[in-house]
C-alpha cells in the first residue's frame, strides 16, 4: 500500500466510525504499534536509499494529519453522543418542583370540614376591627384591665387589629337570627413574639346559639373536634377559668398524644392546653340583640397554629412563617 492509498482508506474508515468502539478499533488498526502506518514505515528499508528521506517525510506528514483527523472525529463523536443523550425522548421528563398548600391552610381546611360535618358555617370578619366588637361588646368596657391580656395593636383610638376571633361573635348575632352555628377563622394580631407566639396568627372560633344550649353540648362538641382532629384515643377536659364574655368560662385541655395522658416532659401531667371556651355571657347576647331568656349559647376560640403544633409535635410556632422550604416540604 502506498501513502496516497493509505490516506484514502484511513479517512474513509474514520468517517465510517459511529461509536466509541468503532473509533478505538480504527485507532488500533491505523495508529497502533502493529497498525498500518507502522507497517508502511517498515517498508521504508526496502526502498532505494535516495528515495527514503522524502518518503519518510511524507509518511510523517500523513501520520500527523491522521492524528488531527482522529482528534476531530473523537470530539465530534462525543458531542453527538452527548447530544443523543440529551435528546433521548424516552427519558422521563425533568419535572419542575411542585409546591403544595401551606400547613396552616391545610389545617384550616381540615378544621372547616370537621365543623361543617355538624352544621357549622365558615365566616370571616374584618381583621381591622372596631374596638367595639373586639372588646366593648364583649363586656370589656374602655380601660378595663382584662383587655391587657390581648396585647392589642391599636390603629387609632377606636380601631384595632383584631386580637381574637371573638370579635366575630356579636357581628354574627347581629347578622342573623338564632339558631347560630358559626365558625369564624381569621388572622389575629398581638404584640408578642417567642417560641409559642407570633404577632400574626390564626384563630378559629365556634359560636353556637340555640334554645337550650348547655355545657354538655359544649363538652360534646369539644370531644367531637378532638377525636376527629387528633384521633380517637384523645380526650378533653374543661377547667374553670375567667373570660369577661363567657360565664362560666373554661380552659380546654387535650390528653397528651405522646404519653397518652400519663405525663411526660412534653405535657403538664398528661394534658396539653388547647384554649378558651365558655357559655356566652348574657351581656354579649344583649349586645347581639338576642333574648337571653329564650336563648343560650357557647363559644370556643383556639389557635390554628397551636392545634397544628399539638398534632405534629412542632415546638416553635415561628417555623410556620419563616418559609424555610426544608420545613414546609415535610407537610
Ligand atoms: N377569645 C379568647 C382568646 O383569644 C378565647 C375564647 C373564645 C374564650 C371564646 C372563650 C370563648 O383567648
Amino acid at each position: 500500500m502506498n501513502i496516497d492509498q493509505l490516506k484514502k482508506t484511513s479517512s474513509e474508515a474514520l468517517e465510517a466510525a459511529k461509536t466509541e468502539q468503532d473509533l478505538e478499533k480504527w485507532r488500533i488498526a491505523y495508529l497502533g504499534k502493529k497498525g498500518k502506518i507502522s507497517q508502511l514505515a517498515k517498508t521504508l528499508q526496502t526502498l532505494p536509499p535516495q528515495k527514503r528521506p522524502q518518503t519518510g517525510r511524507q509518511l510523517n506528514q500523513l501520520k500527523k494529519l491522521i492524528l488531527v483527523e482522529f482528534e476531530k472525529k473523537k470530539r465530534k463523536l462525543n458531542l453527538t453522543l452527548e447530544q443523543k443523550k440529551w435528546l433521548d425522548p424516552t427519558l422521563p421528563a425533568i419535572l419542575p418542583p411542585i409546591g403544595h398548600l401551606h400547613p396552616i391552610t391545610l389545617t384550616i381546611r381540615e378544621i372547616v370540614s370537621i365543623f361543617e360535618g355538624i352544621g357549622y358555617q365558615r365566616v370571616s370578619y374584618p381583621e381591622v376591627e372596631w374596638d367595639y366588637f373586639a372588646f366593648e361588646a364583649l363586656n370589656m368596657p374602655k380601660d378595663h384591665p382584662a383587655r391587657d391580656e390581648w396585647e392589642t395593636f391599636f390603629v387609632s383610638d377606636k380601631i384595632v387589629l383584631t386580637p381574637h376571633t371573638s370579635s366575630g361573635q356579636v357581628r354574627e348575632m347581629l347578622s342573623q337570627k338564632p339558631p347560630i352555628r358559626m365558625l369564624n377563622i381569621a388572622k389575629c394580631y398581638r404584640r408578642q413574639q417567642d417560641v409559642s407566639h407570633v404577632p400574626m396568627f390564626f384563630q378559629f372560633e365556634g359560636l353556637f346559639i340555640d334554645r337550650q344550649a348547655s355545657i354538655a353540648n359544649l363538652k360534646g362538641t369539644l370531644d367531637y373536634f378532638t377525636t376527629c382532629f387528633f384521633g380517637p384515643k384523645r380526650i378533653t377536659r374543661i377547667r374553670p377559668y375567667h373570660f369577661r364574655f363567657t360565664e362560666p368560662s373554661f380552659e380546654v385541655d387535650v390528653s397528651c398524644g405522646v404519653c397518652n395522658g400519663h405525663g411526660c416532659k412534653l405535657c403538664k401531667a398528661g394534658w396539653l392546653e388547647l384554649g378558651g371556651a365558655g357559655m356566652v355571657h348574657p351581656k354579649v347576647l344583649k349586645a347581639g340583640r338576642i333574648d337571653s331568656s329564650q336563648y343560650t349559647g357557647f363559644a370556643f376560640g383556639w389557635g390554628v397554629e397551636r392545634v397544628c403544633m399539638m398534632k405534629t409535635n412542632i415546638s416553635d410556632i415561628r417555623l410556620f412563617y419563616q418559609n424555610d422550604i426544608r420545613f414546609l416540604e415535610q407537610f
